[in-house]
């Protein structure tokens, strides 16, 4: 999974210039974050100082990274390594909150933008665990039809989100965290999650957030990109 690197064509008088153009970082993230990230994401990442590294993250996330039914904390086995890079960047920045995260992902346990990288590229390719806890099956229908009017278009058809875009794979995520994030989302807890997404969600229900979350949880991991 390489960062896709276009190329654009510029006239400067005779000379032909070849610029790449950098990823897409959000602009919303301070200029500090959206900087580490782009180095992290234009590193080559070492895959086994990652796996070295892993071995912190493993005590809460699982040995096979599936996080717990609680939620707490959630299933990070395939996501995707630009996402990854970006949560760790944004916990570390103070951009995401919660203490444990904001401190293993501070530099006294991923000691540089490098080893952001390698954690990322190492996690982002283990497989995702079928044994998450899916949500309860009475919202899914109406969490379906609100998932393919409003979300499917980022997160795709099937939740398998989109690496280069930065937008999270869902499907077959633990039920409680993705509840858990929507209403964080609405409560000014997520700082990173932009106005646009909040709009996508503010009017409803909490039946309704619960069939969103119930549905993306039983995407399952078949819906690996
Ligand atoms: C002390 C327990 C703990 C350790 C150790 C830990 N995590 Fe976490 N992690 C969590 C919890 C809990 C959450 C969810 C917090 C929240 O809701 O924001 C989380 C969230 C995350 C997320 C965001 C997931 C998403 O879908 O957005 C990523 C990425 C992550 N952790 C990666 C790591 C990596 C990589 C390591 C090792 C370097 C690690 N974590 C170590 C507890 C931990
Ligand atoms: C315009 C594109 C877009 C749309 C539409 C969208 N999302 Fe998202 N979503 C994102 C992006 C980008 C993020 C990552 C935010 C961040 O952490 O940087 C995200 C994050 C999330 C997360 C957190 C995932 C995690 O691993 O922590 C959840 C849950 C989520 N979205 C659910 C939804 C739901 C439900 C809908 C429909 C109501 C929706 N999204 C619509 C782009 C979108």
């Amino acid at each position: 999974m390489h960062a896709m690197w276009r190329k654009s064509f510029r006239f400067a008088g005779l000379a032909l210039i070849v610029a790449p153009i950098a990823p897409a970082v959000p602009p919303g993230a301070s200029a500090h974050a959206r900087e580490e990230l782009r180095a992290a994401l234009q590193a080559t990442p070492d895959t086994s100082n990652g796996a070295r590294l892993f071995a912190v993250c493993a005590e809460c996330h699982g040995p096979h990274a599936e996080g717990k039914a609680s939620g707490w904390p959630p299933q990070i086995a395939g996501q995707h390594r630009r996402v990854i890079a970006k949560e760790l960047v944004d916990y570390r920045a103070g951009e995401r909150w919660y203490d444990p995260m904001e401190r293993i992902a501070g530099i006294h346990v991923l000691g540089s933008t490098q080893e952001v990288a390698d954690v990322a590229a190492y996690v982002a390719r283990l497989a995702p665990s079928p044994d998450t806890t899916p949500g309860p099956q009475r919202s899914v229908a109406q969490g379906a039809g609100l998932y393919a009017r409003r979300c499917q278009w980022c997160h795709g058809e099937r939740g398998q989100g989109n690496d280069e875009r930065l937008v999270p794979r869902v499907a077959g995520q633990q039920y409680e965290y993705l509840l858990r994030q929507l209403q964080d989302t609405l409560e000014a807890r997520r700082p990173n999650m932009r106005t646009q997404h909040l709009r996508l969600i503010e009017k409803c229900s909490t039946q309704e957030l619960m069939g969103l979350a119930s549905y993306m949880s039983r995407l399952g991991p078949a819906a690996n990109p």
